[in-house]
């Protein structure tokens, strides 16, 4: 597998993210240390696997990762530029450049729209091309996402599960982006279609030199994809490395029982 090349296209440094909790009085909150001090970068061409039992702080790192939310403290930085004030100029680029998979396509995707529609409307966005190249665009979208041509025109509620999560993955493709952050892109799929999903994913990354951030609480399927593994505990990275070496090695007392714990999901 390939490691890690060029410069990080985001880095996060000292990262934290703090919510007030609803336990605590309106005097002395309790908080809520999501994300807690984590430094994290991805480039483009590798794979980076975020593992961690639900409520670790992945969603919200992810969050914070493609610019959904900013950090309570710490730095996000854009191609080696602080990125949490962003101007117009980049906030645009950035949107290009980091794009989101989500778990569950049917509520990620526009039932109202037809795929043709869902496909277009980022280049129509970010003001790319004309209709004739727009269009182009599209079939080979799903060309590249294993999809027939005739999905363009049918809603994503008319294709199956597997399908929408390709049609969301083609979405994320259509402005030529460098980093993909997939939030759990195969848990809400039946298993039978899970293995082809990440095959797909992980094909993607390496015919188009993509970062990849790959987030999951099942330790079996971020190995199967991953170059790098960041092992989350209660809001930090208490485990990073090698993804070889996270398995076979690991130094963390979390990871051993992640790793003693987890039945794969590929297996059952
Ligand atoms: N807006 C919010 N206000 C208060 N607490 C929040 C908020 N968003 C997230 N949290 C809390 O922060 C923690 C981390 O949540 P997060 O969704 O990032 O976890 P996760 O690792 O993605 O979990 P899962 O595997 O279940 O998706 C949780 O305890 C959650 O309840
Ligand atoms: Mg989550």
């Amino acid at each position: 597998m390939s490691v890690s090349t060029g410069k990080p296209v985001i880095e996060l440094k000292d990262v934290k993210v703090h919510h007030p909790a609803r336990t605590g009085g309106l005097f002395r909150p309790n908080i809520v240390k999501a994300v807690n001090g984590v430094d994290f970068s991805i480039s483009r061409g590798e794979t980076v696997g975020i593992v961690g039992e639900s409520g670790c702080g992945k969603s919200t790192l992810a969050s914070v990762l493609v610019g959904l939310q900013a950090p309570t403290s710490g730095q996000v930085l854009f191609h080696g530029k602080p990125a949490i004030k962003r101007s117009a100029r980049m906030r645009k680029e950035f949107g290009r450049a980091v794009s989101v998979v989500f778990q569950d396509p049917a509520t990620a995707l526009n039932p109202r729209m037809t795929i043709q529609d869902i496909l277009t409307d980022p280049l129509q966005v970010h003001g790319i091309g004309n209709a004739a190249s727009r269009s182009d665009k599209v079939k080979e979208l799903l060309a590249l996402v294993g999809l027939p041509q005739s999905a363009a025109e049918v809603t994503p509620s008319q294709v199956s599960g597997g399908q929408r999560q390709r049609v969301a993955i083609a979405r994320a493709l259509a402005l030529d982006p460098d980093i993909i952050v997939a939030d759990e892109p195969t848990s809400a799929l039946d298993v039978s279609v899970r293995a082809q999903v990440l095959n797909l994913l992980s094909d993607l990354k390496t015919q188009l030199n993509l970062g990849m951030v790959f987030i999951s609480h099942d330790i079996q399927t971020v190995r199967y994809v991953s170059d790098r593994i960041c092992v989350m505990y209660f809001g930090q990275i208490v485990e990073e490395g090698p993804a070889a070496q996270v398995f076979d090695n690991p130094s963390n007392d979390y990871t051993k029982k992640l790793l003693g714990a987890a039945p794969s999901l590929l297996h059952t």
